[in-house]
């Protein structure tokens, strides 16, 4: 068996999974952006030209401009950005998300490219067309941005829960997965709502037009927002789609998983809350720092949802199928036996700077299984964390890594790998002096070994309540 190795990237005290969030959120965001804009410009070019509101077809074209210029440039921009970090961070998910998703890939490829070539259509001509076109063009644009929506979301929601492909390995089964219809229709109803607070804001931004004209207008674009109070149904069926233990993280078996998750919540339904009010109070005038300020709580609910999106997951990218630090769960057994870095490449950039062999055994081992969501000494680092133990404690904790925490992978290496590790830990536990003994210790090593074989190559479980028999693998 042999295991693809990528060179590692070390992106100092910044945890990988936050280089690619941070990213990945403004992404998602524009991209929502540019479904729900593409969605309410046809709804209001079909008042315009059906006579229910004059003000909007000179807004149709303002709107256009500004969902151009942001989704087309920043989306594209940060939707080629998000492949180069993903990339970096983990070639082996990707890859297996391009093996298994081959044809959708393009697939989704071919509507995204309509939809770049509708909305130029639409924004070099739009103006001298006559009605039917510009609906014609509107439609395209809108239809294909939702379309790309749909094929992606097969993808994303694959990676948290696989489905059948899991046992049949089938493409479709894969792609429309138990998350997919409850994740597609949240994703639209948010794409909608950013789609009505940026009309809200620009509406507040033309220079022409009165007062009354925006408010009509304001109202119209208002009606994006009604799906709003659909999000709690669509929370609870989204929440009961996903794994047993995935639910638990949010619901307190993990700190930051829940807090975030709180966040999201809390923050939506403060925007869902002041948007029904606005509706149902039409007299309510939404102005520009409002509109503002409401956009930029949908962006703090988007990151708090990507992120717990993505905090679920662990310890797998691939749920079932692969591991965050891209080992495979049927691989592990064997790195047990044959060592998870023997036969890894890449050299070590710090080689000079450890003092022995088994310091950089050691910190090999730390890259290869632990950098993907630790750092030494920084966001999450494994220095703080393990500070107050002793060595024999850090090699039952690791050893039993998937008991230690759920959400981490067991450990996939030999005791020797461990016990560098272990050291590795030690000697930055203790300031990195300049001298180090290596320890060889038969005892220490078998003591590891029973440890590892105790806790199994199997996938820890979460320890909350309902999920001891958990009916994850849906
Ligand atoms: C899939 C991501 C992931 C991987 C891979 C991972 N960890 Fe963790 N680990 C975490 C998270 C998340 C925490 C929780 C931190 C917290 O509680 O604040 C954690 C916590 C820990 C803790 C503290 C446990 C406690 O009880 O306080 C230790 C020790 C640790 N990890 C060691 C390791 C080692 C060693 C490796 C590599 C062999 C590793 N981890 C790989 C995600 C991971």
């Amino acid at each position: 068996m042999d295991l693809p190795y990528y060179p590692i990237n070390d992106f100092g005290p910044l945890m990988k999974g936050l280089a690619i969030g941070g990213l990945g959120i403004i992404h998602v965001f524009l991209a929502q952006f540019a479904i729900g804009g593409g969605m309410l410009l046809c709804y209001l070019q079909w008042l315009a030209q059906t006579g229910r509101c004059r003000q909007a077809r000179a807004f149709v074209d303002g709107y256009f401009k500004v969902l151009v210029l942001v989704s087309f440039v920043l989306g594209a921009v940060t939707g080629v950005g998000m492949w180069f970090t993903t990339i970096q961070v983990s070639p082996r998910t990707i890859g297996m998300m391009v093996d298994e998703f081959h044809w959708i890939w393009a697939i989704e490829w071919t509507f995204f490219s309509l939809e770049v070539t509708a909305g130029y259509c639409f924004y070099r001509y739009g103006k001298r067309l006559n009605d039917s076109s510009r609906m014609a063009l509107l439609s395209l644009y809108a239809t294909a941005a939702w379309f790309s929506l749909f094929w992606i979301n097969g993808i994303l929601s694959w990676q948290l829960t696989p489905g059948g492909w899991t046992e049949t390995g089938h493409v479709w089964a894969g792609f429309f997965n138990p998350s997919f219809f409850p994740s597609l229709i949240f994703r639209t109803v948010t794409s909608m709502a950013i789609a009505a607070f940026a009309a809200c804001l620009v509406i507040n931004l033309m220079p022409e037009g009165n007062r009354e004209d925006r408010t009509i207008l304001l109202r119209k674009a208002a009606h994006f927002l009604a799906p709003l109070g659909l999000m709690p149904l669509l929370g609870v069926w989204y929440f009961a789609t996903i794994p047993a233990d995935s639910r638990a993280y949010v619901m307190g078996g993990s700190a930051a998983m829940t807090l975030f998750m709180s966040l999201a919540v809390l923050v939506s339904f403060l925007i869902g809350a002041y948007s029904l009010l606005a509706l149902l109070k039409r007299t309510m005038y939404m102005n520009g720092a409002t509109s503002l300020l409401l956009l930029a709580l949908t962006l703090v609910a988007t990151a708090g949802g990507e992120f717990v999106r993505e905090g679920v997951r662990k310890p797998y990218t691939v749920r079932m199928a692969l591991y965050s630090n891209s080992i495979r769960p049927d691989e592990i057994e064997h790195l047990r036996r044959v060592g998870s870095v023997t036969n890894d490449p890449y050299p070590l950039l710090e080689a000079e700077e450890l003092p022995n062999e088994q310091l950089r055994l050691g910190a090999k081992v730390y890259r290869f299984q632990c950098s993907i969501c630790h750092t030494t000494s920084g966001v999450n680092g494994l220095k703080e964390l393990t500070h107050a133990w002793s060595p024999e404690q850090k090699r039952l904790m690791i050893a039993q890594l998937q008991r230690t925490k759920p959400f981490m992978p067991p450990f996939a290496g030999s005791a020797e790998e461990l016990e560098a590790l272990v050291q590795y830990l030690q000697w930055h536990g203790e300031g990195q002096p300049d001298d180090w003994p290596e320890t060889h210790d038969e005892e220490v090593l078998a003591q590891i070994q029973q440890w590892l074989d105790e806790a199994g190559t199997q996938a820890g479980q979460a320890h909350t309540g309902d999920v001891a028999n958990s009916g994850g693998e849906q």
